[in-house]
C-alpha cells in the first residue's frame, strides 16, 4: 500500500503581524532568509533584493523554470525611487496611487543596488509601495528593497491567507507572517513607464481608468508593439552583443568562459559562476557573468554545461535564449 506523504510544514515559522512577530520576519530576510507576507493584493514571497543569492533561492522554493523579473516593495515612494529612475508620470502616479495595488517599471539608476537577478537582468525594476500596514512596517525594519513574487509554488494561484501559503510552501521557506486575508485579492496593475508610451503588461488592483485620468492614454498589453515587452518575449529580455556556444567541452583563448565546475582550460577570460557546482550560487552569479564576459574583449562566450534539474532548469533557459538567433 503506498504511505500518504505528510509534508512537514513545521520547519516554517508562522509568525503573528505584532511587533515581535515583524522584528523576526524582518531578522530572517536581513539575514537572507525568505519570509512569505500579507500585502492588500496577495501574499508575496520575500527576499532581500540586494541580496542575489536570497533572491535565487525564491526561484527554487516556487519551483519557477525560468527567471522571471521580480517587483520589489518599498515603504515610501522616496525609497524606490532612489533605485530607479522617476518621470514626471512616475511622481504624478505614486503621489497619487501609492501606497496601492500599482507596480511601476523604470529604468535602473546606475547605481542601483539590487541584484540582477531581481530583474532578470532587464535594465528596468518593478517597484511597488503596498497599501498594508504590517507589510509596510515590515519593509521600514527590514530597510532594504524586498523583492516578492505571489507565494506560491510556480503554476498555482496566487495565495491570499497564510494557509494557502503554507499549504504550497511549507517546509521549503523559513516562515509567514500571518497578516490575516488580503483584501484585495488580486495582483497589483503593472505598468511600464520605462519608455514615451505608458503600457500595461498585467491588469490588477488600479484601475486603467484611474491611471489613465492622471497621466492620460495607456497602451493595452495586446496592444501591437506592446507584447514585445512582455517579460520572457524578445526586446527586453537582456542578451549579450556576442554570440554564446552552449555545452562547451573545450574552450579556444579569444572565448570568454561561463565556467561552471572546475573550469576549462585555455579560455581568454573566466567567470566563474560556482566553482562547487552549487546551483543557487550560480543563479546568483549569472546575470552579472553574462555582462561581464560580453564586455571581456573576446570573440565569444563558451558556457559549460549546467544540469538540469532544480535552479539548472531557470539557468538553462536563461543560456538557450542567450544562445538562440537573434531576433531583429
Ligand atoms: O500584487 C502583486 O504584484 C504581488 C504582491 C506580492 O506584490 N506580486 C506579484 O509578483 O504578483 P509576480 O512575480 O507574481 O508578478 C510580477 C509581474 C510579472 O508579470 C512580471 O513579469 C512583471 O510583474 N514584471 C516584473 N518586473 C518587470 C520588468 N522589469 N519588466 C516587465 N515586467 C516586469
Ligand atoms: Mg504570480
Amino acid at each position: 500500500m503506498p504511505r500518504r506523504v505528510v509534508i512537514d510544514r513545521r520547519m516554517t515559522e508562522l509568525l503573528r503581524d505584532d511587533e515581535s512577530g515583524i522584528a523576526r520576519a524582518a531578522g530572517l530576510l536581513r539575514e537572507g532568509a525568505l519570509v512569505a507576507f500579507g500585502t492588500e493584493t496577495v501574499y508575496g514571497l520575500g527576499a532581500d533584493a540586494t541580496n542575489a543569492a536570497a533572491v535565487a533561492g525564491i526561484f527554487a522554493a516556487k519551483g519557477r523554470p525560468r527567471f522571471n523579473p521580480l517587483i520589489c516593495h518599498y515603504d515610501s515612494a522616496e525609497a524606490a525611487f532612489r533605485d530607479v529612475i522617476a518621470d514626471d508620470r512616475a511622481l504624478v502616479l505614486a503621489a497619487a496611487l501609492w501606497p496601492g495595488p500599482l507596480t511601476l517599471v523604470l529604468p535602473r539608476r546606475p547605481d542601483c543596488p539590487i541584484a540582477l537577478l531581481t530583474g532578470a537582468g532587464l535594465d528596468t525594476q518593478a517597484v511597488r509601495v503596498p497599501a498594508h500596514a504590517s507589510a509596510l512596517a515590515l519593509l521600514r525594519a527590514v530597510g532594504r528593497p524586498v523583492a516578492a513574487p505571489s507565494a506560491n509554488l510556480s503554476g498555482q494561484v496566487s495565495p491570499t491567507t497564510a494557509q494557502h501559503v503554507l499549504r504550497g510552501l511549507g517546509g521549503r521557506i523559513a516562515a509567514v507572517l500571518d497578516s490575516g486575508p488580503c483584501s484585495v485579492g488580486v495582483e497589483s496593475t503593472v505598468l511600464d513607464l520605462s519608455g514615451p508610451d505608458a503600457v500595461l503588461l498585467r491588469p490588477g488592483g488600479a484601475t486603467v481608468e484611474a491611471i489613465e485620468a492622471l497621466i492620460g492614454p495607456v497602451l493595452l498589453g495586446s496592444t501591437p508593439g506592446a507584447a514585445l515587452r512582455s517579460p520572457g518575449m524578445l526586446a527586453s529580455h537582456y542578451a549579450p552583443s556576442l554570440p554564446v556556444r552552449l555545452n562547451a567541452e573545450t574552450v579556444t583563448e579569444d572565448e570568454a568562459l561561463l565556467a561552471f565546475g572546475p573550469a576549462l582550460p585555455g579560455a581568454g577570460a573566466v567567470f566563474q559562476l560556482s566553482e562547487t557546482s552549487d546551483l543557487t550560487e550560480a543563479a546568483a552569479r549569472l546575470f552579472e557573468g553574462l555582462r561581464v564576459l560580453d564586455g571581456a574583449g573576446m570573440r565569444g562566450i563558451a558556457a559549460m554545461p549546467v544540469p538540469y534539474v532544480g535552479l539548472g532548469l531557470a539557468i538553462n533557459d536563461r543560456l538557450e535564449r542567450a544562445a538562440a538567433p537573434r531576433e531583429v
